[in-house]
């Protein structure tokens, strides 16, 4: 991480409040399609991770069973919540958490996350896919910016400074090191796109029975 947790949260503290306001086209595709490809059942729960001001916990709310939303930034959260209240949605909750230390150890039968996992460093993503595999979801849906090719250094979707994309290649190798297995990958643009992964109810069973 280029930042520390706290560089991050108080630097979404600030722009918390006008957050919503700016965002690209792009950044909406990769959301709406994050929201798609969550698609949860009604008796289900989504545990959303960096979840800003809720963008996509509060579109998936209304199919789910519940929404949880964890993040580092007061700011953002308190932003979720008031969207929360105005939209009278009473299964969702947010609260302080991190992608390695979800701060959940409830059940949860889908993860997403939406254009912030590139904070991390590629070695911490792995730990932060590693920690969401071990909650047991059968589905992980991740938004991001991401690299499909070479990225063009006059268009970048993210700042150099602090964040740090993967590469496709790293993050699929995350996933099905982590137990995954990536059933969808839609680019969005060069530098953002979805992964689906989908993890078999035994797949943690398999990994510890395994035979030498
Ligand atoms: C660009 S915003 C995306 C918010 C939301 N997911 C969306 O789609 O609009 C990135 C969010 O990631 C949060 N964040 C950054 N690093 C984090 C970490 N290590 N763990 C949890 N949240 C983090 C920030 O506080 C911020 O709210």
């Amino acid at each position: 991480m280029k930042r520390t947790l706290e560089e991050h949260a108080a630097r979404f503290d600030e722009k918390a409040g006008e957050y919503d306001d700016s965002k690209s086209e792009e950044y909406h595709a990769c959301a709406n399609l994050v929201v798609e490809h969550a698609a949860p059942a009604a008796d289900e729960v989504v545990l959303d991770l960096a979840t800003g001001t809720g963008a996509i916990a509060l579109a998936v709310a209304p199919d789910a069973d519940r929404v949880v939303g964890r993040d580092i930034s007061d700011g953002m959260l308190e932003e979720a919540r008031e969207k929360a209240a105005d939209a009278g949605l009473e299964n969702v909750s947010f609260g302080h958490g991190t992608f390695r230390e979800p701060d959940y150890d409830g059940p949860v039968d889908i993860v997403t996350s939406n254009f912030a996992l590139h904070h991390l460093s590629d070695e911490e993503k792995r730990e932060a896919i590693a920690v969401i595999a071990d909650l047991e979801p059968r589905r992980f849906v991740l938004g991001d910016v991401m690299f499909f090719g070479e990225p063009d250094p006059d268009e970048p979707f993210y700042s150099p400074e602090v964040d740090d994309p993967a590469t496709v290649g790293v993050l699929a190798d995350a996933f099905t090191d982590a137990g995954f297995s990536l059933t969808a990958v839609e680019r969005v643009h060069d530098q953002v796109g979805v992964l689906v992964a989908e993890r078999s109810p035994t797949a943690g069973v398999d990994a510890a029975t395994e035979e030498p």
